[in-house]
C-alpha cells in the first residue's frame, strides 16, 4: 500500500508544479498535498519523515525554479481555507501562512492600516514572506511581525515569539519549518496616505524591475554594502542570454525567461553571472531564490 493512501483525497502524484511559478518552466512534483489543517499537516510531515522523504512548501512559487527534471518529493500547497485566513484585531492582523502578500498589503491599507505598504509590490504568501523576511527599500516584514506559529519538520508546532524567529538579512533561524500562521503589528493611519505610499512604491517598482516578465525576483541577495544588479551591470552582463533565459536590461539581478525557456537556461545564465561578477570584482554572489 502506498504510504499515502490516508491522503489519496488530497495528494496529486506527478503534478506540474514548475507551472505554478512565476517562471512557469521547470518539471513536476512526485507528490502534491493539500493539507486541510494543522493537524492535518503534522501527520504528513511526521509520516513523508518516516519514508525518508524531502518536503517542501510551495507558497506563491515567486522565489522558486524548479529544474526541469522535477522535485523527487512532496510539495506542500497550503491553500485550503484554515491557512489562508486573516482576522483584524484593531491594528493586530493574523494571517494564515498560505494567505497571499500581496492582497493583504492591499486590504490593510484600504483599513488604514500601516507597516506592510512598502512590501505591496512583492509576490509571496505570508510563510514565504516571514521565511524569507521578505522586504526591500522600504522595509521587511519581520520588522511588524509580533509572533508566529511554526510547524517543524518533525512535525512539532512552536509558537515563537519575534526575537525567537530569528530573522536576518532574506532569512529567518528556523530552516524549514513551516508557517501556520503569523500575527503582524501594524500602527493606525490616514487609509489614504497609506494607499498613497503604496502606490509609490508600485510605481518605482515598475520602472526599475522587469515587472509582468517571468522571473523569481531577486536572483542572488546583495553582499554585505553592495548591490548584485550594481554589480552584475557594471560586469557588462546586461541582455547576456543562455537559452530562453535573459539577464533583465531592467535590472541586472533579475534573469527573465522566455516561454520556451528551460530550467537549466536559467541556472547555466546564473552560473556565468556568478563565475563572471567573482572574475570581475572577487565578489561570491549567493542565490536568493530557491532552486528544487
Ligand atoms: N543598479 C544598477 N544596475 C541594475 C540594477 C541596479 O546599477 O541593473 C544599481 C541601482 O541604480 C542602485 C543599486 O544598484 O544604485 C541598487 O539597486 P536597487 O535599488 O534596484 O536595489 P537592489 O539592491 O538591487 C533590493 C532588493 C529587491 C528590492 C529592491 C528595492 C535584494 C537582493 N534586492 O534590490 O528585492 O525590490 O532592493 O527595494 O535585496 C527581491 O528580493 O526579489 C527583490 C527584487
Amino acid at each position: 500500500m502506498s504510504w499515502w493512501r490516508p491522503w489519496a483525497d488530497r495528494i496529486e502524484p506527478d503534478a506540474p508544479i514548475g507551472a505554478m511559478t512565476w517562471y512557469r518552466i521547470g518539471g513536476r512534483a512526485r507528490w502534491l498535498a493539500h493539507p486541510r489543517d494543522a493537524e492535518d499537516l503534522a501527520a504528513l510531515c511526521r509520516r513523508v519523515r518516516q519514508e525518508g522523504l524531502t518536503l517542501r512548501v510551495l507558497g506563491r512559487g515567486a522565489n522558486v525554479l524548479v529544474r526541469d527534471e522535477g522535485f523527487d518529493g512532496v510539495v506542500v500547497r497550503l491553500d485550503a481555507p484554515s491557512f489562508t485566513r486573516v482576522t483584524f484585531d484593531g491594528a493586530r492582523v493574523l494571517a494564515g501562512g498560505g494567505a497571499d502578500l500581496m492582497r493583504l498589503c492591499r486590504t490593510c491599507a484600504e483599513r488604514g492600516l500601516s507597516g506592510i505598504e512598502g512590501l505591496a509590490a512583492i509576490p509571496a504568501s505570508i510563510g514565504g514572506a516571514v521565511r524569507m523576511n521578505a522586504g526591500g527599500r522600504f522595509g521587511q516584514l519581520g520588522d511588524v511581525v509580533r509572533c508566529a506559529t511554526l510547524l517543524t519538520v518533525e512535525g512539532a508546532l512552536r509558537e515563537v515569539e519575534k526575537a525567537g524567529i530569528g530573522f536576518g538579512y532574506r532569512t529567518w533561524g528556523w530552516d524549514r519549518a513551516m508557517v501556520l500562521s503569523a500575527e503582524l503589528e501594524l500602527a493606525v493611519d490616514d487609509p489614504l496616505r497609506v494607499r498613497g505610499r503604496f502606490k509609490e512604491y508600485w510605481r518605482m517598482k515598475r520602472a526599475t524591475q522587469p515587472v509582468g516578465e517571468r522571473s523569481a525576483g531577486c536572483v542572488f541577495k546583495n553582499p554585505p554594502q553592495e548591490s548584485s544588479g550594481r554589480l552584475i551591470d557594471s560586469a557588462g552582463l546586461k541582455g547576456a542570454t543562455s537559452g530562453g533565459a535573459q539577464v533583465s536590461l531592467r535590472h541586472a539581478n533579475f534573469i527573465v525567461a522566455a516561454e520556451d525557456a528551460l530550467a537549466a537556461d536559467v541556472l547555466r545564465l546564473a552560473d556565468h553571472v556568478r563565475r563572471t561578477v567573482r572574475d570581475r570584482f572577487g565578489t561570491e554572489l549567493e542565490l536568493e531564490m530557491e532552486v528544487w
